[in-house]
């Protein structure tokens, strides 16, 4: 049966993340895909500058992880996830752990990012617990942090929209300063030199609280979502070390950053820095079938590991943890990365496409613009009194009329390609999105 090209009736669906009028009164849709690009249902081609939503880092409906999900879906639809397991599940924690740095090598499987960051948080407070330091339940975040939508992740994360609506949250959170700074950092490529002593203010909040009574501090290494802001130099190894000093875990949220954004197969890498928790989601699967996870160092999984041999250690998990077809979709997308030198492939990249994204630089309204890996952020100057209107507009007139698949949040625009993308696509996509900002200017 062909797709159907014009959908029976728009009311129903409550879009996510979406203005649900604007989007009805012209919708935007997606029909098929296929490497670097999406199709309409008319069949108009629009360029991927956003791997979907981060995800797509290994291209579009790739035959290899196209066959290994029907492959799957024929032999094991659904195995329980408690008390049973697959061997695929097996396999492919031990290849996730082999990517990870250290001895981050358990890997605790979900179904998407938010529930990979209430899962490590979770798994930060029990592991106090087991070990007799029950005192300590708070849990630090980050200004301009997204940690996913989950109660756990909008309490730590620090993006004012996803959190004012929802109440008081979890109690005991506090939250470290965002390290923007246009003043200090405007237009740099790679990791700012300004904004490594914001990692100190974590002694400011231990000082406060007391070390006895935090559990986790948790960021994203680059902060994807609030519009690409990489890690000031030095910073994460200096929030590392003060961790250290104080008992504290540090969770890399690596949802974004994870399988090469930033031309490792995670950013722990990149930085030389190793996190007691990574989570992850997003890339493991290529976006193809939904799943995320938790990467514990061993010491974490072993503190567990007492008490009666027939007693869960751990009271979490979801109905589809390690799902067969996410597995299967999991095994074939690091196989791609690995064959096909993705990860190396992306760190090449950079300079090209670094290079690509500040020649927008000199466009009407472009305020700042930060690289890091495949990943851009441009911000660009509100119009007075609609904050939001003008990046909806660029986002907008990019897809209708430049074919080019661009992420908005309020003013920003956040470019983060398939890694596939060849040095001209990388070209196409800003030189598209450069006619679509002076467009709307
Ligand atoms: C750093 C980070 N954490 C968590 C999430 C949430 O992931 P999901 O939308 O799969 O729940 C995201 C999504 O973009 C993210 O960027």
């Amino acid at each position: 049966m062909p797709a159907a090209t014009v959908p029976n009736d728009l009311e129903s669906f409550w879009l996510p993340f979406t203005p649900n009028r604007a989007f009805k009164r012209a919708p935007r849709l997606f029909a098929r895909a296929k490497g670097m690009h999406y199709f309409t249902p008319e069949g108009g081609a629009v360029l991927d500058g956003c791997a979907g939503l981060w995800c797509t880092n290994a291209g579009h409906n790739r035959d290899p992880i196209v066959a290994a999900i029907k492959r799957q879906a024929e032999d094991l639809d659904y195995s329980p996830a408690f008390q049973f397991a697959t061997p695929q599940a097996f396999e492919l924690a031990s290849r996730v752990a082999d990517l990870a740095p250290g001895d981050l090598n358990r890997v605790f499987f979900c179904n998407s990012g938010s529930e990979a960051v209430d899962t490590a948080l979770k798994i930060a407070l029990a592991y106090h617990h087991v070990r007799g330091e029950g005192s300590r339940t708070r849990l630090i975040g980050r200004e301009r942090g997204y940690h996913g939508v989950g109660f756990g992740g909008i309490a730590v994360g620090g993006i004012v929209p996803n959190r004012k609506f929802f109440g008081t949250l979890l109690a005991g959170v506090d939250h470290l300063p965002a390290t923007y700074s246009r003043e200090h950092q405007a237009f740099t490529k790679g990791e700012p030199e300004w904004g490594g002593h914001l990692a100190d203010e974590l002694e400011r909040i231990v000082a406060l609280h007391d070390a006895s009574t935090i559990a986790a501090v948790i960021v994203e290494p680059m902060s994807g979502s609030t519009g690409v802001l990489p890690p000031p130099k030095n910073y994460l190894a200096r929030l590392r070390a003060i961790c250290d000093r104080h008992g504290i875990l540090l969770i890399f949220d690596e949802v974004i950053t994870g399988f090469g954004r930033l031309g490792h197969a995670f950013a722990a890498e990149r930085y030389g820095v190793t996190p007691d928790l990574i989570t992850f989601a997003k890339g493991i699967t290529s976006g193809s079938v939904p799943m995320g996870g938790v990467i514990a160092r061993d010491n974490i999984y072993e503190a567990f590991m007492r008490g009666p041999e027939h007693v869960i250690e751990l009271f979490h998990g979801y109905t589809y943890s390690a799902h067969p077809l996410a597995c299967a979709a999991g095994l074939a997308t690091l196989d791609l990365y690995r064959d096909e030198k993705l990860f190396e492939r992306a760190l090449a990249l950079e300079p090209r496409f670094a290079d690509a994204a500040m020649s927008l630089k000199a466009l009407p309204g472009v305020l700042d613009i930060r690289t890091v890996g495949l990943a851009a952020g441009i911000d660009l100057a509100a119009r007075a009194g609609s904050p939001g209107l003008r990046g909806y507009e660029v986002m907008d007139h990019a897809f209708r009329d430049e074919g080019v698949l661009v992420r908005v949040a309020g003013d920003t625009i956040a470019l983060s390609p398939p890694l596939i993308a060849t040095e001209a696509e990388i070209g196409e996509i800003f030189d598209k999105l450069g006619r679509a900002i002076s467009a709307v200017a």
